[in-house]
């Protein structure tokens, strides 16, 4: 094994069985470096969210290994135990799903910085309103509830919560699918600058242009399996597969790209 920070390896992952049997993930190794962002992209039900959520711990693999800072994350049969559930987190692709409807912006904000430490709830509530401030949710947002926010709204609602805990570890699932361009940017520098600052990221995007933008590496991903894997440039600017060709030529992100370059 490498000293990597995060790690799968041989991991497969079956939905059902028998005839039913959906093969999800199939054999798959994946590392990431402290302080690296890599991506992984692919068509759609390729198998990238349940990659992201066997790194998460929030799926259990059929086979393989799963590591976090050179021990398996599973001890006793319970994925992420004591301070390494703090340090890997995830921001899931429909944030309606993984935000509590019944609290708001700010709420569920606050409750993450004061399970994770920070002292007392006026200190937790102005350490979450600059956090959501920086991922421009106004302090009249951050008083709604999920479903009076927009998508792009929950969306940067989730990633607040997840930086929250102070991550070593950033799993985004789509992160930036329902938010403009501006509130992207916005979002993509301030991953940049947690990048920059140690944290490491595995981003699942449609939008090549936010993964170029942010990932060294890549992982291209076909029916479960990587079919190309390699530096991000190099990826993008000669793909080796006819499948990578077609899925540079079909998406888009060029815009953003232009954007931000
Ligand atoms: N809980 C589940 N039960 C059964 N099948 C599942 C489950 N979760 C995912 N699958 C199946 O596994 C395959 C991979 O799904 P996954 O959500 O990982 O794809 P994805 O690459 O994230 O797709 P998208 O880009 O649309 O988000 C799909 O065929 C999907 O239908
Ligand atoms: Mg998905």
């Amino acid at each position: 094994m490498s000293d990597a920070l995060i790690e799968v390896r041989d991991v497969s992952v079956t939905f059902g069985s028998g005839s039913r049997a959906v093969r999800a993930v199939r054999q798959v190794s994946l590392h990431i470096e402290k302080g690296e962002a890599v991506g992984i992209v692919g068509e759609s039900g390729s198998g990238k969210s349940t990659l992201a959520r066997v790194l998460a711990g929030l799926q259990r693999p059929n086979s393989g290994e799963v590591r976090f800072a050179g021990e398996s994350i599973y001890q006793r049969g319970k994925a992420y135990r004591g301070e390494n559930r703090r340090l890997v987190q995830m921001v899931f692709q429909d944030p309606y799903g993984s935000l509590n409807p019944r609290i708001t912006a700010l709420s569920a904000v606050s409750e993450a910085v004061r399970v994770h430490g920070v002292g007392s709830r006026k200190d937790a509530i102005a350490k979450s309103l600059e956090l959501l401030g920086r991922m421009g949710i106004s302090e009249r947002d951050a008083g709604k509830k999920p479903r009076q926010l927009s998508g792009g709204q929950r969306q940067r609602v989730s990633v607040a919560r997840a930086l929250s805990a102070q991550p070593s570890v950033l799993l985004a699932d789509e992160p930036t699918s329902a938010i403009d361009q501006s509130a992207q940017a916005q979002l993509l520098n301030l991953f940049r600058g947690l990048l920059d600052g140690g944290l490491s990221i595995a981003l699942v995007s449609h939008d090549l242009g936010v993964i170029r933008y942010l990932t060294q590496r890549v992982y291209v991903m076909k029916d479960g399996e990587f079919v190309e894997s390699g530096l991000t440039v190099e990826v993008f600017d000669n793909p080796q597969q006819e499948y990578t060709k077609q899925l540079i030529a079909s998406i888009p992100g060029r815009e953003l790209h232009k954007a931000l370059s």
